[in-house]
C-alpha cells in the first residue's frame, strides 16, 4: 500500500494532515456523498431556534467542501434538501433554508473559484423560487470552467422523484427515435437518464447525526457504497470528520456482491478437489 505520508496537500490542519498521511493513495473515494442531518439537535442542545442550527450547519459545509477539494476528492454531492423537507417543513424554516443558500451561494463563489471547485445541482430546481433559481444559475455559470472537485447539492431532491423523471424522460428519448416499439431499457439507459448522468456512482456515503437511513437520496446510485455513519451532528462536522470516513472505507471490503479473497481461493481449491 502507498500510503500518502510525503504528499500533504496545503491547507490540511495538524489533525487533517495527520489523518491524511495514513490514506491509501490508491483507494481514495472517487465520489463521496453526505446527509447532512442534526441541526435542528444542535440548536436545540443549546436552547436556540432551528434555524440556528442551519446557520451554523454553513461553517461545517464550508470545512468539508475545502478539505474535500484539497485532498483531490473528484466528486462532492450534498444532501441540503429534500422534496420532503420542503413539504412537509414550516413555511417560515423552508424561507430560511432558501434566504441561507442564496446567500450562501454569493458569499463562497469566491472561494470555490479559488479552489477550482464546480458547481452543480441535482433535485427539481423549477419548484424552487425564481430568484433562488436564479441565484442558482448564476453561481454554477460563475464556477462553470472549473477543472476540479464537482460539487453538488441535492436541492428539492427526492430519489424517487429521480427515478420516476427518468423514466419518463426514458419513454420521451424512445418517442423521439423511432417510438415504443425501439424501447430498449438496461441499468445504463437508466443510469443515463438520471440527474446525476455525468456522476460516476458514490463510493462512499456519510450520514451525520447517528441516523441509520437513506432518507430517499441517491436510492439507485448507492447500490453498492460503503455506509459511514457518524454520531457528529452536522454543525460540528469539519474536514476532520470526513478524512475519518474515508479512513473507515479503506479498511472495508468491497465485494460487489463476490467472495472476498480469501473466499474466492477456498471456493476454487473446493472445486479442484
Ligand atoms: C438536516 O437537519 C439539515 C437540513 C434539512 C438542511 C441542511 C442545510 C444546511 C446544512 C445549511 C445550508 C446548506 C447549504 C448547502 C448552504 P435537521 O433539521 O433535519 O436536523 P434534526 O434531524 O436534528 O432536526
Amino acid at each position: 500500500m502507498t500510503t500518502l505520508h510525503d504528499k500533504v496537500p496545503n491547507g490540511l490542519n495538524h489533525k487533517e494532515a495527520d489523518l491524511y498521511r495514513h490514506l491509501d493513495s490508491a483507494r481514495l473515494p472517487k465520489h463521496i456523498a453526505i446527509i447532512m442531518d442534526g441541526n435542528g439537535r444542535w440548536a436545540r442542545r443549546r436552547h436556540m431556534p432551528r434555524v440556528a442550527g442551519h446557520r451554523a450547519g454553513v461553517a461545517a459545509v464550508r470545512s468539508t467542501v475545502e478539505t474535500a477539494a484539497r485532498i483531490h476528492i473528484p466528486a462532492l454531492t450534498l444532501y441540503a434538501f429534500s422534496e420532503e423537507n420542503w413539504k412537509k417543513r414550516p413555511v417560515s424554516e423552508v424561507s430560511f433554508l432558501m434566504s441561507l443558500l442564496s446567500r450562501y451561494l454569493k458569499a463562497e463563489v469566491p472561494t470555490l473559484n479559488e479552489n477550482n471547485i464546480r458547481l452543480e445541482y441535482i433535485g427539481r430546481q423549477h419548484e424552487l423560487p425564481g430568484d433562488v433559481q436564479e441565484r442558482m444559475s448564476w453561481a454554477r455559470e460563475a464556477t462553470a470552467r472549473n477543472t476540479g472537485m464537482v460539487l453538488t447539492l441535492a436541492l428539492n431532491y427526492s430519489a424517487r422523484t429521480e427515478l420516476v423523471d427518468a423514466f419518463r424522460s426514458i419513454v420521451h428519448a424512445a418517442s423521439q427515435n423511432g417510438g415504443i416499439d425501439h424501447l430498449r431499457i438496461d441499468e445504463q439507459t437508466v443510469s443515463e437518464h438520471l440527474y446525476t448522468r455525468n456522476l460516476p456512482d458514490p463510493d462512499l456515503v456519510v450520514r451525520t447525526s447517528g441516523e441509520m437511513r437513506l432518507s430517499n437520496f441517491l436510492l439507485w446510485q448507492l447500490a453498492y457504497a460503503e455506509i459511514y455513519v457518524t454520531p457528529t451532528l452536522w454543525p460540528d462536522f469539519r474536514g476532520v470528520h470526513l478524512l475519518e470516513g474515508i479512513a473507515e472505507y479503506q479498511k472495508r471490503e468491497r465485494r460487489y456482491g463476490g467472495l472476498n479473497h480469501h473466499d474466492s481461493r477456498t471456493a476454487a481449491e473446493t472445486l479442484k478437489t
